[in-house]
């Protein structure tokens, strides 16, 4: 893992209005949201293979923390299982190169009072350290909270005590913490206790 990039763009990069659809000027893509480095759109079958690529060379930076498939046909079934009414699943793209650098699945929507969401996230291991994820993170939870976007109120992050990296980034973009939930999540063989860290629409 080399140094961090201090010449990075500051965490809120996105001088854009949240819902409008943002096209980057050299790959055409459109984007929910885009900065000057960044932007978030919805993840595509299409983009299965170049998941599958970025997830292989991630295993080692993923594997306490985060699962996502490492083969076509795991993707092709954890698509068909999403429950489009419950989850948004995208992905941060460096604009530049149109090509993915993270992924941000907003879990567990539910709206009437509770308008809440769970958030699951990762960095492939190639674009690690670079601001990316404070910055896509940041975009999508200003997409989650806009009435033209998810609508949402409350954003949770559910986090291993010692996972520095996803502490550092979640604190970095102004999440609070609400309390422990013990034995939690199955990862990595076995019951994990997590931190819940979470996010509302005032906060931000
Ligand atoms: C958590 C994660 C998304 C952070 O991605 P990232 O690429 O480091 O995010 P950014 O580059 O935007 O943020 C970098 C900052 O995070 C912190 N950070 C990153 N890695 C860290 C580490 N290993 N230890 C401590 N802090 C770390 C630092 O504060 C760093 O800032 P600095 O470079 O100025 O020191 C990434 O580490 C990851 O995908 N981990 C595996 C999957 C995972 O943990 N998902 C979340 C489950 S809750």
């Amino acid at each position: 893992m080399g140094p961090p990039d201090k010449a990075r763009a500051p965490k809120y990069d996105v001088p854009l209005v949240p819902g409008r659809a943002h096209v980057g000027i050299i790959t055409r893509v459109t984007y929910l949201l885009a900065g000057t480095v960044v932007g978030i759109r919805k993840v595509e079958v299409d983009d299965v293979d170049e998941l599958v690529r970025l997830a292989r060379e991630s295993v080692e930076l993923h594997r306490r923390w985060a699962t996502p498939p490492q083969t076509e046909q795991a993707w092709a079934a954890w698509f068909v299982t999403r429950d489009p009414q419950a989850w948004a699943g995208l992905v941060i793209c460096e604009i530049a190169a149109g090509a993915i650098v993270g992924q941000v699945n907003v879990n567990n929507i539910v709206y009437a009072a509770f308008r809440s969401a769970a958030l699951g996230y990762n960095v492939f291991a190639s674009s690690a350290r670079r601001g990316f994820m404070t910055q896509g993170l940041g975009q999508v939870i200003r997409y989650a909270f806009a009435e033209d976007g998810l609508a949402l109120h409350r954003l949770e992050a559910n986090i291993q005590p010692d996972n520095a990296a996803s502490i550092a980034l979640v604190k970095r973009l102004g999440f609070r913490l609400e309390g422990l939930s013990p034995d939690f999540l199955f990862l990595d063989g076995a019951w994990r206790d997590h931190e819940r860290w979470a996010i509302t629409s005032e906060m931000v």
